[in-house]
């Protein structure tokens, strides 16, 4: 099955990159940070946090880990959560404006996101919004390298430490979108599950739908054979279709949330779970950081723009928000159901690696016994009931539409050739589920 979905096509791409961080994965290994920093020959750092975590133990065992590897270190915690434009030439200035030679980031998606922006104005300077592909920005490309970056995710889903890509609000359209550059990749990534110990449920379900979400759509992305031939591999991209390798990561990630999700929300105390959880975010950052996501990221954009005036607990932010993994997941059962129809196999096998229950199923039914799936671990961890229970109506599925369709990118590695019609009808069936 493997040889036949990446048989080669006439335009299509011919080869592949796999391309990921130095890791180390571990409980304690945050502690190591100093160490690292010193293996890159680092001496004097721009440490960037948050400020829900600036001054607790996580950036106390940062700090102290820096001092006795004798690395200086100044701290950044001016982190806007789901960071925008402004907020990144704010971090952008800081990093410009002090001698340093490297960066460590410890936080969650935003905070790492956050330092990557910054590490690009860094190298590079100008505007943001130039980076963002067009129609939204002038699709500047980043020519040059950037400082070293070791990142330390604090939540188990972002993957982010695993990536090109940095995700960033454009202020003017009050929408998220992705710039995407090799160079953006950070050096190191360490990956310490201690992080998430205190993590409330609401989150740590958020994120491993962020992380089941990553793993589902690239296994279930258009493959990289089908994506246009790069002649220069200097200009290939990361984000390049599903492929061999991110297949490798990707079907270990869905395991591991088929068989701890609901029990590493249910319990905090469940270190195990937790654990395998964090284990499966770093696996589904290193399998989308190589093939790309799909429609669930795309559609969730529109969800985030068009976000009702909802509290979200746990979430240490006063203005609406809705967290990611929600907003990712909560179309997700209606859109595997529209997307089975291109690639039925696969979906059959992502739906297998989270445990569905497939007896009988046949290709036709990929769809269905992959959402029926994806539901029941909704339901098991607490998820809204689609759209409506976030706020939406039906009135506004045109205008969700019209918000996600500028997600180009992701629309281009959805498996299946996606229109405005398509993507309405798929938010009209995640309204509500059950
Ligand atoms: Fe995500």
């Amino acid at each position: 099955m493997g040889c036949q979905y990446f048989a080669p096509t006439d335009d299509g791409a011919q080869s592949m990159t796999v391309a990921m961080p130095k890791l180390s994965f571990g409980r304690g290994t945050l502690a190591e940070v100093g160490s690292q920093a010193i293996v890159l020959g680092l001496k004097n750092i721009a440490l960037f946090t948050d400020q829900q975590l600036n001054g607790g133990m996580l950036t106390e065992i940062v700090t102290a880990s820096l001092t006795a590897a004798g690395v200086q270190y100044v701290i950044y915690d001016d982190v806007r959560i789901e960071p925008c434009g402004d907020s990144v030439m704010l971090a952008g200035k800081f990093l410009q404006q002090g001698n340093f030679d490297g960066v460590v980031s410890l936080g969650g998606g935003s905070v790492i996101d956050t330092a990557k922006g910054a590490l690009l104005l860094q190298a590079q300077g100008g505007d943001i919004n130039h980076y963002f592909a067009p129609p939204i920005g002038e699709g500047k490309t980043l020519d040059v390298p950037v400082l070293p970056h070791i990142a330390c995710p604090t939540t188990s889903g972002t993957g982010s430490e695993c990536t090109s890509i940095s995700v960033i609000r454009v202020n003017a359209l009050d929408c998220k979108f992705v710039i995407a550059s090799p160079a953006l990749l950070p050096n190191i990534a360490i990956v310490d599950p201690s992080c998430c110990d205190s993590l409330p449920s609401n989150v740590v379900a958020s994120t491993g739908f962020d992380l089941c979400c990553h793993a589902l759509e690239c296994y279930t992305a258009r493959a990289y054979t089908q994506h246009a031939h790069v002649p220069k591999p200097s200009s290939r991209q990361y984000i390049q279709g599903a492929n061999p390798f991110s297949d490798l990561a990707a079907r270990e990630a869905l395991s591991i949330t088929g068989k701890y999700l609901v029990r590493g929300v249910n319990d905090s105390s469940d270190f195990e779970a937790r654990d395998q959880l964090m284990w499966g975010a770093t696996l589904a950052g290193i399998a989308f950081g190589n093939s790309g996501t799909h429609l669930p990221h795309a559609m969730s954009y529109g969800v985030t723009h068009l976000r009702s005036n909802i509290t979200t607990e746990g979430y240490n932010v006063k203005t609406p928000f809705i967290p990611h993994g929600i907003s990712v997941v909560v179309n997700a059962p209606s859109i595997f159901k529209y997307t089975a129809v291109a690639t039925p196999e696969r979906h059959l096998e992502a739906a297998g690696f989270i445990n569905a229950d497939s007896v009988g199923a046949g290709l036709e039914d990929a769809g269905e016994v992959l959402s029926k799936r994806l539901l029941e671990l909704m339901r098991g961890t607490h998820m809204p009931n689609g759209l409506s229970e976030l706020g939406f109506s039906l009135d506004q599925v045109s205008e969700l539409a019209a918000s996600s369709f500028r997600q180009t990118r992701a629309i281009a590695n959805t498996p299946r050739e996606s229109n405005l019609q398509d993507m309405e009808m798929i938010y009209t069936a995640a309204m509500s589920y059950w």
